[in-house]
C-alpha cells in the first residue's frame, strides 16, 4: 500500500511540473520533456566495476542510440533500467518514479518495454497468437477471455502485424520466420503493451541490408508515440535513426552528442581504432 501511494504522489507531482517547457528541437524533430533521467548509476559485480557513475537523460519521442565496444556495459545499463539488475548506487527516474526501487513487473506496468539481444518469440504459436498473448491482461470490460475474441482485438493484431511487416504471415508459426522477421515480431509483441519507453538491444544484428532499412523506418514510425533506446554498433544504422548518441567505454560514459560530433571525437576514435 505504502509503495503504491508513494508512486502515485510521485507521478502526480511530475505531471504538475510537466506543463512547463516542452519545446526542444533536435535533428529537426520535435521532442518533449525528459522521460528517463539516469542519475549517477554505478554497478559492481564483486570487485569489478561494471558501470561507474553513468548519467544521461532521454526525452519523449526521442530515439537515443547507445554505442561502445564489446563489454562496455551497454546491455548491463538496459538491465538496470528494466529492473533485471539493481544498481549499487544512483537513481533511474522514469516519469518521476525511481525505477531502481520497483520490481520488474511494475517497471513494465509503468511503461517500459525491453527487447533482449536474441529474439524470444513462441516458436509453436502463430504470428497472430504471439501478438495476441502480448495484449496486457485485464484491460477488457468483460474480462480478458471474451475481450480477446472481439473484432477490435483481431483488428489490433492485424494492424500490428502490418506495422512490423508480417501482415502476410499472420497464420505462420513463429518458428518458421526468418531471424529478422522474429526480431520484428518481438518488437510487435512489445508494442502491443504500448510502452512509453522501449529498450532495444542490437535489434538489427544478423539482418540483411534491406531488413535494416525497413527496421530503421519501423523505429522512426514507432518513436512518434514513445521514446526508444537502441543499442547498435553499425554507425550507418545509427545515423538513420538517432539524433543523439551516448558512447560507453569500460563502464563509463565516454562521450555524448549528435552522430557527427561523436564520430569526430578523438576519444571515441581511439576507443574504436585502439581495439
Ligand atoms: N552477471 C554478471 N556478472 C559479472 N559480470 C558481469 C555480469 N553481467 C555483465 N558483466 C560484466 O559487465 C561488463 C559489461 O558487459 P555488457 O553489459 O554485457 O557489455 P556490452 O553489452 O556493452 O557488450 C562486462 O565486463 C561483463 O563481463
Ligand atoms: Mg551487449
Amino acid at each position: 500500500m505504502n509503495t503504491m501511494a508513494t508512486e502515485t504522489i510521485a507521478v502526480s507531482a511530475h505531471q504538475t511540473g510537466a506543463a512547463a517547457g516542452s519545446d526542444l528541437q533536435s535533428g529537426g524533430k520535435k521532442i518533449g520533456d525528459v522521460i528517463l533521467d539516469v542519475q549517477n548509476i554505478s554497478l559492481r559485480f564483486g570487485g569489478v566495476k561494471a558501470l561507474t557513475d553513468i548519467s544521461f537523460n532521454v526525452r519523449e519521442h526521442e530515439i537515443r542510440a547507445i554505442i561502445g565496444p564489446n563489454g562496455a556495459g551497454k546491455t548491463t545499463l538496459l538491465d538496470m533500467i528494466c529492473g533485471k539488475t539493481r544498481p549499487t548506487g544512483g537513481r533511474i527516474e522514469f516519469d518521476g518514479v525511481d525505477l531502481a526501487r520497483l520490481p520488474e513487473h511494475k517497471i513494465v506496468r509503468a511503461g517500459v518495454g525491453r527487447k533482449f539481444q536474441t529474439p524470444s518469440v513462441y516458436d509453436d504459436l502463430s504470428v497472430s497468437e504471439n501478438l495476441e498473448i502480448s495484449i496486457p491482461e485485464g484491460r477488457g470490460v468483460f474480462g480478458s477471455l471474451l475481450f480477446r475474441t472481439t473484432e477490435a482485438v483481431r483488428q489490433q493484431i492485424a494492424q500490428m502485424a502490418e506495422n512490423v511487416f508480417l501482415q502476410s504471415h499472420l497464420a505462420m508459426k513463429a518458428g518458421k520466420l526468418s531471424h529478422g522477421q522474429k526480431q520484428w515480431l518481438e518488437i510487435g509483441m512489445l508494442l502491443m503493451q504500448n510502452p512509453r519507453l522501449l529498450l532495444l538491444d542490437e535489434p538489427v544484428a544478423g539482418m540483411s541490408a534491406r531488413e535494416r532499412d525497413q527496421t530503421a523506418d519501423l523505429l522512426k514510425r514507432i518513436a512518434v508515440g514513445r521514446s526508444l533506446i537502441v543499442i547498435e554498433h553499425d554507425m550507418e544504422f545509427v545515423k538513420k535513426i538517432a539524433s543523439k548518441v551516448t558512447v560507453l567505454h569500460q563502464g563509463r560514459l565516454l562521450a555524448e552528442g549528435d552522430v557527427d560530433s561523436v564520430q569526430r571525437d578523438e576519444r571515441v576514435i581511439d576507443v574504436y581504432l585502439g581495439h
